[in-house]
């Protein structure tokens, strides 16, 4: 299972932030923005990604991350050289994905929530089996996403939901649950992404793939709920509601999350020794003693 992390974009609705800066290096709260989706993807036990992003940026984000070794992953980079759509990844991707299942997570997505382990695990499962996985969070204004119409009456959200149709940013959405940035494909992505036409705004959607596992019956979704949190932190509105949102866990809690280096230790990707090397690259900084704790068996989970 391979990943990709697109972190691109021209981050418009965010200038003079992103005048000459990536969006996905802003701070939320104490950490760059792409720590989280790094760390989303991480979760779903995926040590193989490949980050994309701009002409500009990328060196920056390979000059955070390097070739991955201090993760014990696979790390590698490529340039996307216009934003013509997200779905673009995975012709841009298509050496890098190979004939392997693929996810894909946007660069400025945020998740956090108990269970997003189990269901990561099942979106792996889906794409291993064929089947493609998309992920619905219910918003008060879909007109602005993808949004998926879902059969009625189901209920929890552990399991697979059947879904009616996809749409991008529709006037009269059939629902109120968006498509958030995190997907997961199997086999023969790039070949699918192949048959995408652009959109009247010229971007290769990715709604428009996601229609086309649909079409073939293979389209999943599974619903994050009630105490889910998903953000996407693309304005200030949002940025804000997500640097508030990291701060208030992390001080309630009194530690970090979405922290690579942490999950890297506790999958048993990198040794102790190596997570005392990235303790030290974080000098005093409250980062580097959350993971001098995890070091000291301070924090257990
Ligand atoms: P968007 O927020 O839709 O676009 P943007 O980042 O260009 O911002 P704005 O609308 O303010 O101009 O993008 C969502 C995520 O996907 C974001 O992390 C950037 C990334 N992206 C790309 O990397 N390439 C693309 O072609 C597009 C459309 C998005």
């Amino acid at each position: 299972m391979k990943g990709i992390l697109l972190a691109g974009g021209a981050g418009t609705r965010l200038y003079p932030l992103t005048l000459v800066t990536s969006k996905q290096l802003l701070p939320v709260y104490n950490k760059p923005m792409i720590y989280y989706p790094l760390s989303t993807l991480m979760l779903a036990r995926i040590r193989d990604v490949l980050i994309i992003s701009t002409p500009i940026d990328t060196p920056r984000i390979r000059e955070l991350f390097g070739d991955g070794e201090a993760l014990g992953m696979h790390l590698s980079y490529a340039v996307q050289d216009k934003p013509e759509g997200i779905a673009q990844a995975f012709t841009i991707g298509r050496n890098f994905v190979g004939d392997e299942p693929c996810a894909m997570i946007l660069g400025d997505n945020i998740f956090y929530g108990n269970g997003l382990y189990h269901k990561l695990a099942h979106a792996v499962e889906n794409a291993e089996n064929g089947s493609a996985t998309v992920f619905g969070y219910y918003v008060e204004d879909p007109q602005r996403f993808g949004v998926m119409e879902l059969e009625k009456g189901i209920g929890g959200d552990e399991k697979n939901v059947k879904v009616l149709s996809v749409e991008e940013k529709p006037i009269a959405p059939r629902s109120n649950y968006a498509i958030v940035g995190l997907y997961f494909y199997p086999a023969g992505v790039s070949a699918m992404a192949d048959q995408v036409q652009p959109s009247a705004r010229g971007e290769l959607e990715i709604t428009s793939l996601n229609d086309l596992y649909l079409r073939e019956g293979k389209l999943n979704a599974q619903l994050l709920g009630r105490g889910f949190t998903w953000i996407d932190a693309g304005t200030f509105e949002s940025l804000r509601r997500a640097t508030d949102f990291v701060y208030m866990i992390e001080q309630n809690q009194g530690m970090s999350i979405s922290a690579p280096e942490e999950i890297a230790y506790r999958f048993g990707w990198i040794t102790k020794e190596k997570l005392a090397q990235s303790a030290e690259r974080y000098g005093k900084s409250p980062y580097g003693e959350h993971l001098r704790a995890v070091l000291d068996d301070r924090i257990v989970l």
